[in-house]
């Protein structure tokens, strides 16, 4: 059994010109797509307004799963371990894998594990999904959240991760679903379609960058192909009301400031106004909220 903590040599991520990501020792062409340690902040975020997903999840859609009999779970392309931590508060006789192309978010994923008390039940593991799986225990669990519509080639990804479960164990994917929604219905960025458009952009921008739209990805027929039973597929929804935590306005800020920076060459410049007008005035409004949209799948080795 590996111990817990990090395995895998030392990464050198200071090198002038590294970008993290799609770029070590490449079996497949495709560019670097996102710089990960630039985003970690970003990605924590994002991982706390998923959680309410994650417990949803937990609770009624990995049928049959005993969360108190689990042993391993190995959440693939953790990132920061906002999830990978969640999950060991749900497993708590699990040992829990975080697995990642990236270093340094592996390294916040074991510091979120140990400032909640649970080093010893995380271990993190630095791989690239597109070159197979390392030798790993066999999971009860294996979860991946926003990340197979990254890898080059999925129902790879599936097939390995098909033989890296138990007999009788759980895979249960996140991904991409429906346009985000913050504004009330008042709201005139609604009326003039500036939010419309910086949505659009924005998904426009996430598959031009990953060379597919990622939400037309074939999950349940290469799940089926990869051998999987007991497929489920569904919209699940994160919703947090108005009046947003602190947090909460903090990730409507940063949703729209990373949005205008990813779009920024296909939006006109009074949309870019006053949408950073929102994204200034993020953290005093108390009539914003957040819905997001993600397509939840489920199924279970035989
Ligand atoms: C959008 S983040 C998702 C983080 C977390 N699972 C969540 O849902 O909040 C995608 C993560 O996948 C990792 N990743 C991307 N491509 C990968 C690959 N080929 N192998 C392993 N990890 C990868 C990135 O480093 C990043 O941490």
């Amino acid at each position: 059994m590996e111990q817990p903590g990090h395995q895998h040599g030392h990464h050198d991520h200071h090198q002038p010109g590294h970008q993290p990501g799609h770029q070590h020792g490449h079996q497949h062409e495709r560019p670097a797509d996102f710089d990960w340690e630039a985003m970690a902040d970003s990605l924590e975020l994002d991982g706390m307004m998923l959680l309410p997903i994650v417990h949803d999840i937990v609770r009624e859609l990995a049928g049959g799963t005993d969360w108190s009999a689990v042993r391993h779970v190995i959440d693939v392309g953790s990132g920061p371990g906002v999830i990978a931590t969640a999950l060991a508060g749900h497993a708590q006789q699990a040992t829990i894998t975080a697995l990642d192309s990236s270093a340094p978010l592996l390294e916040r994923a074991r510091a979120r594990a140990a400032a909640a008390e649970m080093a010893d039940r995380l271990r993190t593991v630095e791989a690239d999904l597109d070159h197979g799986l390392p030798a790993l225990d066999e999971a009860d669990v294996i979860w991946a959240s926003m990340v197979l519509h990254h890898v080059a080639d999925p129902p790879a990804v599936l097939a390995a991760l098909y033989q890296q479960l138990r007999s009788g164990g759980t895979l249960a994917i996140v991904e991409f679903a429906g346009p985000t929604a913050v504004l009330p219905p008042h709201d005139p960025l609604l009326a003039t379609g500036a939010w419309g458009r910086l949505e659009a952009h924005i998904a426009q921008v996430i598959g031009e960058r990953l060379g597919s739209d990622p939400l037309q990805m074939h999950w349940p027929q290469w799940l089926a192909q990869a051998g999987f039973t007991d497929i489920t597929d569904r919209v699940a929804v994160a919703h947090h009301a108005a009046p947003l935590a602190p947090q909460g306005r903090q990730w409507v800020a940063k949703r729209v400031t990373r949005g205008l920076q990813m779009v920024s060459e296909r939006i006109t410049a009074h949309d870019a106004a006053v949408l950073a007008e929102l994204a200034d005035s993020a953290a005093a409004r108390d009539d914003l909220f957040v819905r997001i949209e993600r397509r939840v799948l489920t199924a279970r080795r035989a």
